[in-house]
Parts: structure tokens; C-alpha cells; sequence
């Protein structure tokens, strides 16, 4: 059987085949420790888990969904916008739900680009910011980010003909896989950007809620300006422990916000209205266990990120998302480190060049597995890792 032509236009999946290679190793009985998925490893929040017990038992949940999500969701979401980011936004017009930011974004480019248009993505950047485009019969343009600058995109070296082509352009902070917070001044470059070559900015605010040190992240729709040019897609699955729910929402231009909700209406049919109700209780909820994720998850970055120095490995300790990136040694490519580790010290880092060609020379090791099991396969690692 051969599969679309739109299907051999995505690149190998890297992960694919280490994935392969972890469930050998763990069938042989190796004892194998996962650094490589951002999977939260601790439960999603009891009282999130009681509002959808007691939504799930209402008759009244158990129908097709609206695509235009619940008012209750969406005013939940609007209040939440306002108190945390002071972001004010019409919850009948500037907010939908999505089953998941991945679902949002892949969806947004089908929503936006056709063939011959472009999509502006973050390199390294999450996936789906360039094989959604390919899969949309339309090209991904790499916007390099680099550690020298704070690693923000350059929008002053995108090519004219790419500005012209440019149809959306991705953005993320937290950012994963590199753990940076939005350099300053960034938000609003992209707000001129957008306004002049009329691209429509994408904000995935995975990580907002996922920060340290006292680092609180901004919204992108609080930049002035950002409403007319841009939405935001913000997750539940990272802050809330709740990847397993698949519960997001898209945020911001109405008439953007209206495209991808025509669109969807031809794609899926919403999201399971419990979910939307207990999503809502998360977000009005107070925000004690969100605040405790960050307190473990900043322990396990100091833990990770001095045993790196220890050996001189030198990573910035970064002060949001679950990732740590780190330079893989020298004489060696981020595959081939990759590789190595999981063959001597069968731990599974991901290889930064699954993230983009700019993630080349890197690896991530993310923090979503227990301080004990953490500490282990940092000492494996060690070994491999010291100059
Ligand atoms: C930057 C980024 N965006 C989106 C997602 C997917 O999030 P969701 O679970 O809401 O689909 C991830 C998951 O790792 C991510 O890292």
C-alpha cells in the first residue's frame, strides 16, 4: 500500500527508531530510564480528577460535543487569562477549545497555508511546527534559534521571498526543547512582523505555567497589538499534569479563531464535555498543586543541571518548561550521542536534531521522571559526558 504523497513528504522520525531500540533493550530485561518524553510522572490533581468524576456522571456530558466548547470552559479560560496574564478576551468570540495544543497547531495549518505558501518555525522547535505544514502541502521556513541570542529568532534574516511566502509564524516560550523564556522584546518584534508582511502569529504557551526561580511568563496576547495579529494556544497537559486529557483552547484573533473553528467542525467533533468542565474547574481551581509541580521540577533541574557542571558540562539552568539541553561532547553528533547512552548506560536522552537541524550538537534530558531514577541515570551518563 502506498502512502500519500503528502505522508513521504515528513522527514524520518528519529524517535521512531530509538523507540524501537528502547523496546528491545527493555524485552532483553535492561533496565532501561526514559529522559527522552515530556510525560508528566505524577497523577493530574484530585480535585480535577472529582470535577470530571462528577461531570462524567451528568447525562448532560455524554453527547456530541460543541466545537465551540462549553460556556463554562470558555469563561473558566477568559477568567483564567485575566487573572493570570491580565489579558482580557470575549469568551463567545476569542476562545475555543482544542483537544490538545498538538491538535491546534496541526490543524492551524491546514486552516492557513496552501500549497506554495510557508510557515515560519522555531528550529529547534516542537514537530509539529514543520511537519504540519508539509502535511498542508505547504513549506516549513526555519527560523534558527541560537544560545548567542538568548535563542529568539532573527527576524531580520528572513528572506524576503520567505516574508512574502509567509503565511504563519510559530513561537514558544517556555520553549521546549531549549528551556528558554522569551527574550525581551520579542513578543513585539513579531507583532511588527506580522502586521507588515500580514502573518498570522501562533503562540504555543505549553510551558507558561511550568516556570522557576520566580520567573512568571507572559502572555503573547499582552503584547499591544498582539490581538490583531496572532492567537495563543494554551495547554492543560504540562502546568496541570494532564496530557492524558487532551484539553487546550485556542486563544485571541476572533477571525483566525473562527477559520480553525470551521475547519474543525470538519475534522473532529470537540472535546468530551466532561473534560471541558473539569478543564474549567482546573483553571478556576487555586493553584497549589501547579505551584508544587514547579517546586519538584525546579529541585530536578538543580539536581540534573549541578551534577552537568560537576563533570563541566556547562547548561544554563533554564527557568521554565521540564527540559534540560545540554551540548553533546565533542566528536560526536546528537544521533550518535543518543545512540551511545542508551547502548552503554541505557538511558534515553532525545537527540536535539529531532527538534530541527539547529538543534544539532545538543540533546534534552527531560525532568518528568522521579529525583531517585533521575540522580541514577545522571551518574550513567556521567561517564559519557565528562571531557
Ligand atoms: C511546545 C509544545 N507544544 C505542544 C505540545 C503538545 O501539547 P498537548 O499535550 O497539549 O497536545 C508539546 C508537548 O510536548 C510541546 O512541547
Amino acid at each position: 500500500m502506498k502512502p500519500s504523497e503528502r505522508l513521504s513528504r515528513l522527514p524520518p522520525y528519529l524517535f521512531a527508531e530509538l523507540e524501537r531500540k528502547i523496546a528491545d533493550k527493555k524485552s532483553a530485561g535492561v533496565d532501561v530510564i526514559s529522559l527522552g518524553i515530556g510525560d508528566p510522572d505524577t497523577p493530574s490533581p484530585g480535585f480535577i480528577v472529582s470535577g470530571l468524576c462528577q461531570a462524567a456522571a451528568d447525562p448532560g456530558t455524554h453527547q456530541y460535543p460543541s466545537n465551540r466548547g462549553r460556556p463554562a470552559l470558555r469563561e473558566a479560560v477568559a477568567r483564567f487569562y485575566e487573572r493570570r496574564f491580565g489579558v482580557a478576551l470575549d469568551a463567545a468570540t476569542e476562545i475555543v477549545p482544542a483537544l490538545g495544543a498538538k491538535e491546534c497547531v496541526f490543524n492551524l495549518n491546514l486552516a492557513f497555508l496552501d500549497p506554495g505558501d510557508a510557515a515560519l518555525a522555531a528550529d529547534p522547535g516542537y514537530p509539529v511546527y514543520t511537519g504540519g505544514p508539509l502535511l498542508a502541502g505547504a513549506e516549513p521556513v526555519l527560523m534558527p534559534l541560537l544560545p548567542e541570542r538568548g535563542f529568539a529568532p532573527d527576524l531580520d534574516a528572513i528572506q524576503p521571498s520567505d516574508r512574502e511566502r509567509g503565511r504563519v509564524m510559530y513561537l514558544n516560550y517556555p520553549n521546549n526543547p531549549t528551556g528558554a523564556v522569551v527574550p525581551e522584546g520579542l513578543f513585539e518584534e513579531a507583532v511588527a512582523f506580522a502586521r507588515e508582511h500580514d502573518v498570522l502569529v501562533v503562540h504555543d504557551a505549553s510551558y507558561t505555567e511550568t516556570t522557576f526561580d520566580g520567573y512568571v511568563a507572559p502572555s503573547f496576547l499582552a503584547t499591544p497589538g498582539a490581538k490583531e495579529v496572532g492567537v495563543e494556544v494554551f495547554s492543560l497537559s504540562k502546568g496541570y499534569n494532564m496530557t492524558g486529557w487532551r484539553c487546550a483552547a485556542i486563544l485571541g484573533n476572533a477571525e483566525a479563531i473562527k477559520t480553525y473553528w470551521r475547519l474543525k467542525t470538519n475534522v473532529d467533533s470537540g472535546l468530551f464535555e466532561a473534560v471541558q468542565l473539569a478543564g474549567a474547574a482546573a483553571l478556576r481551581g487555586a493553584r497549589k498543586e501547579v505551584e508544587e509541580m514547579c517546586r519538584i521540577y525546579q529541585r530536578r533541574r538543580d539536581l540534573v543541571v549541578d551534577a552537568l557542571e560537576a563533570i563541566g558540562v556547562e547548561v544554563g539552568p533554564p527557568k521554565g518548561t521540564i527540559y534540560i539541553w545540554a551540548p553533546v561532547p565533542a566528536g560526536h553528533t546528537s544521533a550518535s550521542f543518543a545512540e551511545l547512552v542508551l547502548e552503554e548506560a541505557a538511558v534515553v536522552v532525545s537527540p536535539g536534531s529531532m527538534y530541527g537541524p539547529s538543534g544539532e550538537g545538543f540533546f534534552r534530558i527531560s525532568l518528568t521522571t522521579p529525583d531517585e531514577l533521575l540522580t541514577e541515570a545522571v551518574q550513567r551518563l556521567k561517564v559519557h559526558l565528562a571531557p
